[in-house]
Formats: C-alpha cells, sequence, structure tokens
C-alpha cells in the first residue's frame, strides 16, 4: 500500500476556513482547535463521516463523541432541552463545559455509541466558532489524539499523534485551558451527575443550578457504552510508568538516580536538575493546567524510565488536574 501523505496545518484564514468547511461538508476529517484541546471533527449528521474519527483514532465504538455547535438553536435540534440544561448553557456557553442529554433522532446512533443521550457543547475558540458557522451542521468531535494517549494542545502534537491518518488540520495555536471540557449530565435535572471534571469546577456549576452534583463513580463494564468518559483504568497516559504522589519530598527525590522524572506542582525549593520539572513556577493552577499535556509528552519523549508526579492543591481546577494525573498513573477516577 502507498504511504498516506502527511496531514498538512491550515492557518486560520478566511479563505483556508472556507475550504476546510468544504471538506467537512464532503464528509472529511479536520482536526480543530478549541479552547480546551485540539479535537478531531466530522460532520456530526453524517454517520460515515463519524465513523472515519474511529478509524482515525482505533477508538473502540463503544466511546461516544462530543457534537458541538455555534448557536442555542442547533442544540434543539439535537437534544431534550430542559431548564437545568438552558441554566447552564446560558452561563457557561460558548466554553468548555459538555451537557449530556437525552439525544434525537438527528443524531446518528455511531456518535453516541448507541445511547439514547447525547453530549454537546459550544466552544469558545474563535477559529472553532467560524468554522462551525461555515459548515452550517454542527461537528462531532472527541480529541484528537489516537486512543488512549494524552490529549492534544497543540497543532504539532495532532501531527505526531494522528498525521498519517488525517489530512487537514486547522492550526490555531496553542490551547488556552488544556484540558478537556467539563461534562455534566443533566437528564434528569434533580440528579445532575459530573462525569468528567474541566475548567468549569464543580463549585461553579453547583453553585448556578442550586444543587450538589453527583459524581460518576464506578467503572463501567467493558465493551459496555461508557456511561461517562474516560473511566477506563489508563486514559490520557504517557507509556512510561507514570507514578503519583500526594506530595512529592526532597528525601525522595534524594533516594532515586537521574533516570527518574520528578514533576512538581510548584517550582520546589532547593532542588534542581536535568530530571526535575514542575507545572508552573508559582503554582498557579491555570497556567499549570495548560501546560500539564504538553509537558506529559516532552517527560514521555524524554526515555525517562519512571515519571512521578504529585497532586495538585486544593479544589476548582485543581480537581481536573487531579483527574487527569489519575488517569494518567491508570488509577481512574478517585
Ligand atoms: O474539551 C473537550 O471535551 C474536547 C474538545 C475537542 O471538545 N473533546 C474531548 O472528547 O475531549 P473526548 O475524547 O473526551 O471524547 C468525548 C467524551 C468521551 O470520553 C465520552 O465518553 C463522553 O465524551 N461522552 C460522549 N457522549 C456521551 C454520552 N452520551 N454520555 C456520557 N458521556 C459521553
Ligand atoms: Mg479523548
Amino acid at each position: 500500500m502507498k504511504p498516506r501523505p502527511a496531514a498538512r496545518l491550515y492557518r486560520g484564514t478566511p479563505r483556508n476556513l472556507a475550504f476546510l468547511a468544504r471538506r467537512l461538508r464532503a464528509g472529511e476529517l479536520v482536526a480543530v482547535p478549541t479552547e480546551t484541546v485540539y479535537g478531531l471533527a466530522a460532520n456530526a449528521l453524517d454517520a460515515s463521516a463519524c465513523e472515519k474519527i474511529f478509524q482515525a483514532k482505533g477508538r473502540p465504538a463503544h466511546d461516544p463523541l462530543i457534537v458541538h455547535i455555534h448557536s442555542l438553536a442547533q442544540l434543539a435540534t439535537l437534544a431534550e432541552v430542559n431548564d437545568a440544561a438552558r441554566q447552564l448553557a446560558k452561563k457557561f456557553w460558548p466554553g468548555p463545559l459538555t451537557l449530556v442529554l437525552p439525544k434525537k433522532s438527528t443524531v446518528p446512533a455511531i456518535v453516541t455509541a448507541g445511547l439514547p443521550s447525547v453530549a454537546v457543547r459550544m466552544p469558545r475558540h474563535p477559529l472553532m466558532r467560524r468554522l462551525l458557522r461555515l459548515c452550517v451542521h454542527p461537528l462531532a468531535a472527541p480529541s484528537a489524539n489516537p486512543f488512549g494517549y494524552v490529549s492534544p494542545t497543540t497543532a504539532g502534537h495532532v501531527r505526531a499523534g494522528l498525521g498519517r491518518k488525517i489530512r487537514f488540520i486547522l492550526d490555531g495555536g496553542p490551547t488556552t485551558i488544556g484540558l478537556e471540557s467539563t461534562i455534566v449530565d443533566v437528564r434528569d435535572p434533580r440528579r445532575p451527575r459530573l462525569l468528567r471534571p474541566g475548567a468549569i469546577s464543580r463549585e461553579q456549576i453547583e453553585a448556578m443550578l442550586g444543587r450538589k452534583l453527583f459524581s460518576a463513580g464506578h467503572r463501567p463494564l467493558k465493551n459496555a457504552p461508557q456511561p461517562a468518559p474516560g473511566l477506563l483504568a489508563r486514559h490520557y497516559s504517557p507509556r512510561t510508568p507514570f507514578i503519583l504522589h500526594k506530595k512529592i519530598s526532597a528525601g525522595l527525590v534524594a533516594k532515586s538516580g537521574t533516570t527518574e522524572a520528578w514533576l512538581f506542582f510548584a517550582q520546589p525549593h532547593g532542588l534542581a536538575g536535568p530530571n526535575i520539572f514542575w507545572l508552573d513556577a508559582h503554582g498557579d493552577a491555570r497556567r499549570a493546567a495548560r501546560r500539564l499535556f504538553g509537558l506529559l509528552r516532552i517527560l514521555d519523549g524524554h526515555g525517562f524510565e519512571k515519571i512521578h508526579a504529585e497532586l495538585a492543591p486544593g479544589q476548582g481546577l485543581a480537581e481536573a488536574i487531579n483527574d487527569r494525573l489519575r488517569r494518567a498513573a491508570g488509577l481512574g477516577h478517585g
């Protein structure tokens, strides 16, 4: 078989956006920037276009996709909307929040992995918004990485992972949030469930709804449609063995050789070396979140025997950072 041509990066010029929208309308895949992570997009209303997403990512058919929209009018064509969803959408859209609602028949079964519900979000990234407008139809898009690996936060990450499987990448620069969207199941407005923590925090959503969020506690049965995202034990995982600590102590680091990497949350005092890293010098959670996936990729490429990391302190965005660290360590939720 002839090797496929490598993917090309497109800047967000009006001409390129019009071209990429035509590719999407014709049923092709385009990797797209969002404020969270890059997505691998297809026309959400075209089942055979969405089938290509699963092939390119090596994603199992039981893992449903998120549908991206540009207007509230579009939401009503895809899902049964209730007051809780309207409230959250009004407050947090466009933005890094995905709502799970009962689906309408317009959404092909492949998008939702046969589930009666659909996950929808209105992204905030300006290029993605322009592309969605030009496409007219909504775009189904999971993160643009091979299944199970760390999500991409730059166009270069997308090319490194999927460069031989796709042809078009819209380059919108590094993503500003760096973690995937918060997912909330609001099918039952009296029992809203947090399926995945993200930059819109549990506390913000609870304040808006005026009630507590339930958590997606347990793991699904193997091969059953996933009730919640990424509950497979390993997800967002580097290939290097990844060990999570509540807090890393200087003593622990001193006992290890330089073949093991140590990833601190903030810059550690009195420790330095080629195997010492930190997410943000001052321990700022937003900047730490933005850097996390890129740094995991860099560490993974360094040939360290092990990567050690410590949990982020506090609530809010720390919950989302720690969720990704746990998954990288194969610990799932907790
Ligand atoms: O920020 C994001 O959410 C990014 C950007 C591209 O929008 N997307 C993303 O998609 O991270 P990803 O790879 O996490 O895949 C979508 C997740 C899946 O893990 C899936 O389990 C969950 O959303 N999901 C989709 N439909 C669902 C549904 N009906 N019920 C519960 N979870 C659903
Ligand atoms: Mg993903």
